[in-house]
């Protein structure tokens, strides 16, 4: 078989429709990245780094500690808050978005969090490398919302996505998802119990959950008068 007629890996084959690049950075940015990334990003995960797609062994990574796991962490204000609250806890984060990667290493610096790392990427490469029922806890917060109805099929609530996060979730294990979107209230109450996931709970504004910590885009969000959405699933099992 030449190489053109290579299977490609999964990571190859992929579209990522949103920003990787935004603003330019800024001279402690730079550094942050230059200094930090290293030692927080997960080896392993790309198809570079991993091309034969080992799965990884998350809890080893944290002495044993159970594993939680944040998609888009956006400007990493969440995630960071979660570390300092929960020692006992390792957390994983991903978000493609550099500009918001150099965010939260400069908030761990200010934090000094050590049970937290990350995959500058895509989700759906970490999804790979993952065991099955590896992550006890998901958080999605204000997931790109792709308004248009023909782009809805780029949402994360679509069953590629839940099928992949289904897998790596233990029985009983939390997944919360916070929108300001009505119409993906919709499509995630249409696709995540199908993926095997139960409701536990549908909350609004003023009614968060107990420990979160309110991100940059649900800040937008209230200033531009939409209302937060927080909804609580559990995977079945
Ligand atoms: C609307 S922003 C919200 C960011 C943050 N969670 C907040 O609440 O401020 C959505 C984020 O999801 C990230 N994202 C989109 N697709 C992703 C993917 N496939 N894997 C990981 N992150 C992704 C984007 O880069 C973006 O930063």
């Amino acid at each position: 078989m030449s190489d053109a007629e290579q299977p490609k890996p999964e990571g190859e084959r992929r579209n990522f429709y949103g920003r990787v690049h935004g603003k330019t950075l800024r001279a402690s940015q730079k550094q942050y990245l230059a200094e930090d990334l290293g030692r927080v990003t997960l080896q392993g995960v790309t198809v570079q780094d991993n091309p034969g797609r080992a799965r990884l062994d998350p809890a080893a990574l944290f002495g044993g500690r159970p594993v939680w796991l944040e998609i888009g962490f956006g400007g990493g204000e969440h995630l960071v808050h979660m570390a300092a609250r929960y020692p006992e806890v390792g957390l994983i984060g991903c978000e493609p978005f550099v500009n918001g990667v150099a965010m939260l290493l400069g908030k761990i610096r200010a934090a000094g969090a050590d049970n937290l790392r990350i995959h500058p990427g895509d989700v759906r490469d970490l999804f790979d490398v993952l065991p099955d029922a590896s992550i006890a806890k998901a958080f999605l917060n204000y997931p790109d919302p792709w308004p248009k109805a023909r782009h809805h099929r780029r949402r994360f609530v679509t069953p590629g996505y839940l099928s992949a996060l289904a897998r790596v979730l233990q029985p009983g294990a939390e997944f919360r998802v916070a929108t300001d979107i009505p119409d993906y209230v919709r499509q995630t109450l249409e696709e995540v119990p199908p993926a095997g996931f139960d409701l536990i709970a549908q909350t609004g504004a003023g009614a968060a959950w107990e420990d979160w910590l309110s991100t940059r885009y649900e800040q937008k969000a209230l200033r531009e008068g939409r209302d937060p959405h927080y909804l609580t699933f559990r995977r079945q099992g």
